[in-house]
């Protein structure tokens, strides 16, 4: 499908998705979410795409939902439309790992939308924010809830009270981003990590969302279960025989997904 407002390229097994609409600092509005959604849907569903990227340009991965399109809309417009529950629901819904590679701004939305990837890569320009009380609202996918899970309750409250920037440095510490590599290394770095994930077992991919993911929703008891049966799984998977082979002959293992 021909998409306006993002860049598509799939290369040795990895959908690199950039947003782009540089005018306004990749602002979410509708087009790009649509367009966003159904670019993962479709990488989800092609069997050459084995891991996803995200990014966005040097100076924004994006600075929020499109405050011109939101700001007339009245409170029965947003409530009926549930504005912004489809994103988080079709993002959410992608099997395959998304990784986040943030440049510049990822605020309001934009930085929810890195917290909606699996994890996130930060370049040292980045600069992480839920400013959305400056507009008089608050956030509205997952700025308040994702972020606070990921943080901890002092500095979510901070960045969603006072709605001040964090800068790579401090998103690291606080546990928000994985890593920060160089400004120039981001795709970079983050398509060497995406590669090394489309050589693992796609079945074991899977089961490392499903589980990490289980932890935010349920109590550690529960969630070992799970881990624990998932585990158990996948010893029914002809990976799971060639993965330990593969390490008694000491040769690379190759995976097929069975
Ligand atoms: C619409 C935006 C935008 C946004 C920037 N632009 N952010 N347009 N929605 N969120 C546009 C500007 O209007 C401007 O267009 C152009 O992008 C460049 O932005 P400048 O402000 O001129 O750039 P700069 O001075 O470098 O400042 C960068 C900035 C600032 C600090 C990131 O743009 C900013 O504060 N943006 C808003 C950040 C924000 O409040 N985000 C939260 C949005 S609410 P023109 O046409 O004037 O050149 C939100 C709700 C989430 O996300 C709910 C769930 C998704």
């Amino acid at each position: 499908m021909a998409f306006e407002t993002i860049i598509v390229e799939v290369e040795d097994h990895v959908a690199l998705i950039r947003l782009n609409r540089p005018d306004a600092l990749n602002a979410l509005n509708t087009q790009l979410l649509g367009e966003l959604c159904t670019a993962l849907e479709e990488a989800d569903g092609n069997d050459k795409v084995r891991c996803i990227v995200i990014t966005g340009s040097d100076k924004a991965f994006a600075a929020g939902a499109d405050i011109r399109e939101m700001s007339e809309k009245t409170y029965v417009e947003v409530y009926s439309e549930n504005l912004f529950a489809a994103a988080n629901d079709r993002v959410s819904a992608i099997r395959k790992p998304i990784i986040a590679a943030v440049a510049g701004y990822a605020l309001g939305g934009g930085c929810e939308l890195a917290m909606l990837c699996d994890f996130i890569i930060a370049a040292d320009t980045a600069k992480f924010g839920q400013p959305e009380i400056n507009l008089g609202v608050i956030a509205g996918i997952g700025g308040t809830q994702r972020l606070t899970r990921l943080v901890g309750k002092s500095k979510s409250m901070d960045l969603n009270l006072t709605g001040r920037f964090m800068d790579a440095e401090e998103a690291e510490r606080a546990g928000l981003v994985s890593r920060v590599v160089p400004a120039k290394k981001l795709v970079e770095e983050a398509l060497s990590a995406a590669q090394k994930i489309a050589e693992k077992s796609m079945i074991s991919a899977f089961a490392v969302k499903e589980a990490v993911n289980r932890s935010y929703e349920t109590t550690l008891s529960e969630g070992l279960l799970f881990e624990r049966r998932v585990f158990h799984s996948m010893f029914a998977t002809e990976d799971q025989k060639e993965g330990m082979a593969a390490f008694l002959e000491k040769r690379a293992a190759q995976f097929r997904d069975k």
